[in-house]
């Protein structure tokens, strides 16, 4: 039975399409399907339709007085979902240490960007973490949780779970956390978890140190029951295109699809004065040109924004003239610091005495989902005071790739310090584990090797060059133990000694600190599909790519604005995350005065 809300929706939906007179598959603002139509100028011009790109795109055209033009690499695909079609295809460099093993990029590639093909968890960082970007940004920075968290209320529209459901499997919510205007949905699944999760809940937070939150959005860690990005009316997923092109049918809102841009267009004074694009089916072709009167805005995610940037002539001199680019701006920022969560796909458990089976059981929209988030003294509390001390003393260059200069080694030396003290607070995420089985994932939310993204020498235009440099600082391996170490303690808990769980993978052999992280060199994974950092807004003289308002240093008119920015990881999946920081982007964008 549809709600009545439902009900209301569609109907007001058919009433502005037959207002528009256009057909169902038209109702979103205008994709261009010839190139003629493309306009000489725009007031913005947006690289990339992604998951930000097209929340600034909706943001800035809302009030008609801008015009926007998007970019996107992709195609409007009818489906969703993790399916190579909607994603791009690149494989990283081989980390040396973690056996030369060599790991896919997980991208999404269309209209929606990443949001096409996530796995849709709805999570945000503690407070800490996000303090953490005010403090690597300078004084004056209020890219902090305060500064944020009305961007997270504005990003979304939230539900909550079944009363009685709630009520019976200590469900936490509260709505102050999140918003109600924008239509993209933080909802509880509706079905009835498993009843294991009880037993689960119990267990995790029977531990001494971690605690429950109040909600998953409350900026507090500890175990907790999230949302996803899905429509609770009808289950589907909610992300940017739904929310921010779909159902915005605007005269100043177009894009061209199928659509690589090459380089952005500088005057003489580094003002951006338009981008250059290709057709992704003839990338040979005379590039168009497309200018932008107010701003280009590059919103090609982690992975990309860098290459174009460096396709342009900002980034690390020496990489760009050995890739025979002119170098405009010597800005050895732009694809450093590259971060991503890492993962060990499975400690493998069985039940001895397993409980009722229960269904499929595991993330899924269907039920409301479990989470645990902890804190290092809660994961190791005999281990975790020598781990930050011997992170804080660790001289940075020995672990830092070698094309560091000083000022990013320094820009290091300062994340060194404010992760040192995440390192021995609670109220830092450093594990992440989903409550729904025996064993599960283990996932480092605060990985200390940073990568690289680097223009392809010999093909600059063709796929950037992906380098994870996985536990290229061994302290990731050494967290990865205690987090197996942890898992086990929580596996031995009381609340579950009736189903008898016994380790299958990797067994009793890995014993000892030193066992599991050789085993670990084997299994990390670097990379959850959430890259980050790789222009990052910290100040210049620490190495930086942006600076507080997200302006490209050394260029004017020319902003970035994805997962790029975030200095650091938080210790949540990234995508709401995303959304934030592209709401406040936007205010920052339209508060903007042009002489
Ligand atoms: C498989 C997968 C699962 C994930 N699961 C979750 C999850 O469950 N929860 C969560 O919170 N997060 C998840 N994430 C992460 C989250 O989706 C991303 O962090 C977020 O969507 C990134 O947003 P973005 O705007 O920075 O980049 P994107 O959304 O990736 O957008 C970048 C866009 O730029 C386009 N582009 C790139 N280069 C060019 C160019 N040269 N010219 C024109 N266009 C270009 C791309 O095609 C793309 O559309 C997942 C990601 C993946 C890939
Ligand atoms: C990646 O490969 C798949 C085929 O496996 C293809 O359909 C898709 O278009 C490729 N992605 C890109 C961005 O080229
Ligand atoms: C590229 O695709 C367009 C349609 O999307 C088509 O008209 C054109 O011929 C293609 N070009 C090449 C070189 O394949
Ligand atoms: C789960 O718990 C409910 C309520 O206690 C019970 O009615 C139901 O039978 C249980 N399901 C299974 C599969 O054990
Ligand atoms: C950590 O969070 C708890 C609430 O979960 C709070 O009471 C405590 O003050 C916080 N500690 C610090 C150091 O911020
Ligand atoms: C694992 O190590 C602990 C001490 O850290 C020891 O007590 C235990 O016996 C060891 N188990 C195995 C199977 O070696």
């Amino acid at each position: 039975m549809p709600s009545l809300k439902t009900i209301t929706v569609s109907l007001l939906a058919t009433i502005t399409q037959l207002a528009a007179g256009l057909p169902r598959s038209q109702l979103h603002a205008r994709i261009l399907g010839e190139q003629a139509d493309v306009k000489d100028e725009y007031d913005y011009v947006i690289i990339g339709g992604g998951t930000a790109g097209l929340t600034v795109g909706d943001r800035l055209t809302e009030n008609g007085k801008y015009s926007v033009l998007v970019i996107e690499y992709g195609v409007y695909h009818e489906q969703t979902g993790m399916d190579p079609s909607r994603m791009f295809n690149i494989t990283s460099t081989p980390s040396p240490s973690l056996n030369d093993r060599q790991f896919r990029v997980g991208l999404g590639c269309g209209v929606g960007g990443s949001s096409i093909v996530n796995g849709q968890l709805m999570l945000r960082g503690t407070k800490e973490e996000y303090d953490a970007w005010k403090t690597l940004g300078g004084i004056d920075s209020d890219w902090d949780w305060e500064g944020l968290l009305p961007y997270f209320k504005k990003a979304t529209t939230f539900s909550p779970p079944d009363k009685e459901i709630a009520d019976e499997f200590k469900i936490r919510y509260n709505a102050e956390y999140w918003g109600s205007e924008t239509p993209l949905y933080a909802a509880f699944g509706m079905g009835r978890p498993a009843n294991i999760t009880k037993k689960l809940h119990a267990a995790m937070s029977g531990i001494e140190g971690v605690t429950v939150a109040d909600d998953s959005g409350s900026g507090q860690n500890g175990v907790y029951w999230y949302t996803t990005s899905h429509d609770p009316a009808t289950g589907a997923r909610s992300y940017a295109r739904t929310s921010h092109w779909d159902n915005v049918p605007r005269d100043n809102y177009e894009m061209v699809i199928e659509s690589k841009v090459n380089r952005i267009l500088f005057d003489d004074d580094m003002a951006a004065l338009g981008v250059e694009y290709v057709p992704v089916n003839d990338t040979g072709s005379e590039p168009q040109r497309v200018n932008a009167k107010r701003e280009v805005i590059i919103a090609a995610g982690a992975i990309h924004t860098p290459q174009v940037l460096m396709l342009s002539g900002v980034g690390p001199g020496d990489d760009l003239k050995r890739a025979g680019v002119d170098v405009k701006v010597d800005l050895p920022g732009v694809g450093s610091n590259f971060q991503d969560h890492s993962y060990v796909p499975s400690i493998g458990y069985s039940w001895g005495n397993p409980p009722p089976t229960e269904g499929p059981g595991g993330p899924m929209t269907a039920a409301p989902n479990l989470v645990a988030m902890i804190g290092m003294p809660a994961l190791v509390p005999n281990h975790y005071e020598d781990l930050a001390a011997r992170y804080e003393q660790q001289d940075p260059k020995i672990h830092l790739p070698e094309s560091y200069t000083s000022e990013q080694v320094d820009g290091y030396s300062q994340q060194q310090a404010v992760y040192a003290r995440m390192m021995r607070s609670l109220n830092t995420t450093f594990n992440e584990m989903m409550l729904f089985g025996p064993g599960g994932s283990i996932q480092n939310m605060h990985p200390l090797s940073r990568g690289t993204i680097r223009l392809n020498a010999q093909d600059p235009q063709g796929q950037v060059v992906v380098d994870y440099r996985g536990a290229s600082n061994e302290l990731d391996l050494e967290i990865m133990a205690d987090n197996v170490h942890f898992l086990r303690r929580y596996m031995a808990s009381e609340e579950l000694a009736e189903y008898q769980p016994s380790e299958r993978y990797p067994g009793p052999s890995y014993n000892t600190t030193e066992q599991l992280m050789e085993w670990s060199r084997s299994q990390i994974i670097p990379s959850v599909y959430h890259p980050i950092g790789t222009c990052a807004k910290v100040p210049k003289e620490h190495g930086g790519c942006v600076d507080e308002q997200l302006s490209v240093y050394g260029t004017k008119k020319l902003s970035v604005v994805d997962a790029s920015i975030m200095p650091t990881t938080v210790g949540a999946t990234t995508q709401l995350s995303v959304y934030a920081v592209a709401e406040k982007a936007a205010d920052l964008i339209k508060a903007r005065t042009f002489d």
